[in-house]
């Protein structure tokens, strides 16, 4: 066995993390941010605990770019790097959900390579430095793009999603601070708290997983398992949003380092055709990824039980299907309590869009670490289980 493993995060968790903001960009020296975020964010109030902690440590209110859409795009990026540049700003700070998130990243490989033109940096490893100091505090308990190597930016061009992945773009401080997501609606907590259980499974269950990976994706599992059906019934309880924060981070951990596979493949290609939020996607084909993968996934499926459910007894094969009904059930529980959709032709699927769907899926990275492989078969077979 052979494996690479890094997650050189900071991670500072618990109430009131985020009044840690000034202090830590104070002890990296640096005093003019950019504070990355979206409309919606300022709209519902949760930059006014970030505003207060400025305010108390007596640190100048920085510079604040919110015109970050749902889905951001290469016109977002350039944008922030313009302000950036303008208003000679020497840090990011990222306050958001991954769309927020995927902005600072690529925001901070501009301004590491001072390149205007993004899409030339797309792909693997081609930065040749981290760039300025980057701290991102999650609005939402999903993408784990907080510790993560990758950001996905929608390229209208080409009406595809273009990744980038290098370890210079994994943050260097996360602040998990339930006040930032206790205002999260139901929808989008179901959503994103799927995001982040099928990059445990899917970490856990690819070519690339490791013993350090594992082991971090069999916790965020049993975290999401015990907590999200709470987080979306009590929503104000802090306890259950911290816990759902660290849980979408631990699997953000490991699947930064362990990758993800067709689950997240099918999502990519499907949010690019169908303009759905990523955590929807993805709530859409968990189950039928795990099924596509099940002749090759049963030793991995009866290990992730012990974590749902220590009391199955049987043996390998029968857990391994016992792990996927359990799953099956709790997407049934959370699409019930949330509202979230419940197949593809809520979504806006026709037969016309299936072929670019395939397409797209088929050529997207996220699969390559995947057992099975993603052929045109598979792909169909997972849209049609997920109609
Ligand atoms: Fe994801």
């Amino acid at each position: 066995m052979y494996f690479e493993f890094l997650t050189p995060t900071k991670v500072i968790a618990g109430d009131d993390a985020i009044f840690k903001l000034p202090f830590e960009l104070e002890q990296a020296k640096v005093n003019k941010p950019i504070i990355l975020t979206d409309k919606g964010i300022v709209g519902a109030g949760i930059l006014s605990p970030v505003e207060l902690a400025f305010k108390e440590y007596k640190f100048k209110m920085p510079t604040v770019f919110d015109d970050i859409p749902p889905e951001t795009s290469v016109e977002s990026v350039q944008t922030a790097f313009k302000i950036f540049k303008s208003e000679n700003c020497d840090s990011i700070v990222a306050i958001g959900g991954g769309s927020v998130i995927d902005t600072a990243k690529a925001l901070r490989m501009m301004v590491a390579e001072n390149n205007s033109d993004l899409m030339s940096l797309a792909g693997a490893d081609n930065l040749s430095g981290k760039g300025p100091v980057f701290i991102a505090a999650p609005t939402t308990s999903g993408t784990g793009s907080e510790v993560t190597s990758v950001a996905v930016i929608y390229d209208s061009k080409s009406s595809s999603k273009i990744a980038f992945a290098s370890d210079f773009l994994i943050p260097d401080i996360a602040i998990l601070d339930p006040v930032l997501t206790i205002s999260l609606p139901k929808k989008l907590t179901a959503a994103s708290g799927i995001d982040a259980l099928s990059h445990a499974i899917e970490a856990y269950i690819g070519i690339q997983s490791n013993h350090i990976s594992k082991a971090l994706s069999f916790k965020a599992v049993n975290m999401i398992f015990n907590n999200l059906i709470d987080a979306i019934a009590n929503g104000k309880d802090k306890k259950v949003r911290l816990n759902m924060l660290i849980a979408s981070t631990i699997a953000g951990m490991a699947f930064s380092n362990s990758m993800v596979g067709v689950v997240h493949s099918l999502a990519h290609a499907s949010g690019a055709v169908l303009h759905i939020p990523h955590g929807v996607a993805i709530s859409l084909f968990l189950e039928a990824g795990l099924r596509e993968n099940f002749a090759k996934c049963k030793k991995e499926y009866s290990e992730l039980l012990n974590t749902v459910k220590c009391d199955f007894l049987g043996d390998k094969e029968s857990r391994a299907n016992e792990f996927l009904k359990v799953v099956g059930d709790f997407l049934k529980e959370l699409r019930r309590l949330s509202g979230i959709p419940s197949g593809l032709k809520e979504v806006g699927y026709t037969k016309e869009t299936e072929k670019r769907i395939i397409e797209l899926a088929i050529s997207d990275g996220s699969s390559i670490f995947n057992k099975i492989e993603l052929t045109e078969e598979v792909a169909r077979r997972m849209i049609e289980a997920s109609l």
